[in-house]
């Protein structure tokens, strides 16, 4: 009965922890834009929110990814992107490319 128990405690664990996982591998894209502040010059969407800003939408998913590394990496150079990308993760690049891109 305990041992029963047990099992079934841990088969429930082993649920919980592979909704959180599921959960982790789909990132919201919109929360993330808005997390890492690109809608104050990029808008929520991608449509800039002045002409001093390109617009995001209608890009290549690839080459928004590919832009975004170059200013992590440095090899693109811009005073504001450079520090904007600085921090950014493999995943939250493919993420924010794959939210303003198409
Ligand atoms: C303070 C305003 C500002 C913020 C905030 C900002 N950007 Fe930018 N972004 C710019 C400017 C200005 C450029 C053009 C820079 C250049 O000439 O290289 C640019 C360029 C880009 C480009 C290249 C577009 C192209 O057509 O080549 C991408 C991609 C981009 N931003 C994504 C982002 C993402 C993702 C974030 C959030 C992590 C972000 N930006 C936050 C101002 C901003």
């Amino acid at each position: 009965m305990r041992i029963t128990l047990m099992i079934s405690k841990w088969i429930a664990i082993a649920f919980v922890m592979v909704f959180a996982a599921c959960g982790s591998e789909a990132p919201d894209g919109a929360a993330l834009v808005a997390e890492k502040g690109c809608v104050a010059c990029h808008g929520e969407k991608g449509g800039a929110i002045a002409p001093i800003y390109p617009h995001l939408n209608g890009q290549y998913e690839t080459y928004l990814r590919l832009q975004l590394t170059a200013y992590r990496s440095g090899k693109r150079v811009n005073a504001i992107m450079n520090g904007m990308a600085a921090d950014l993760s493999d995943e939250d690049i493919a993420t924010l490319a794959a939210h303003y891109g198409k």
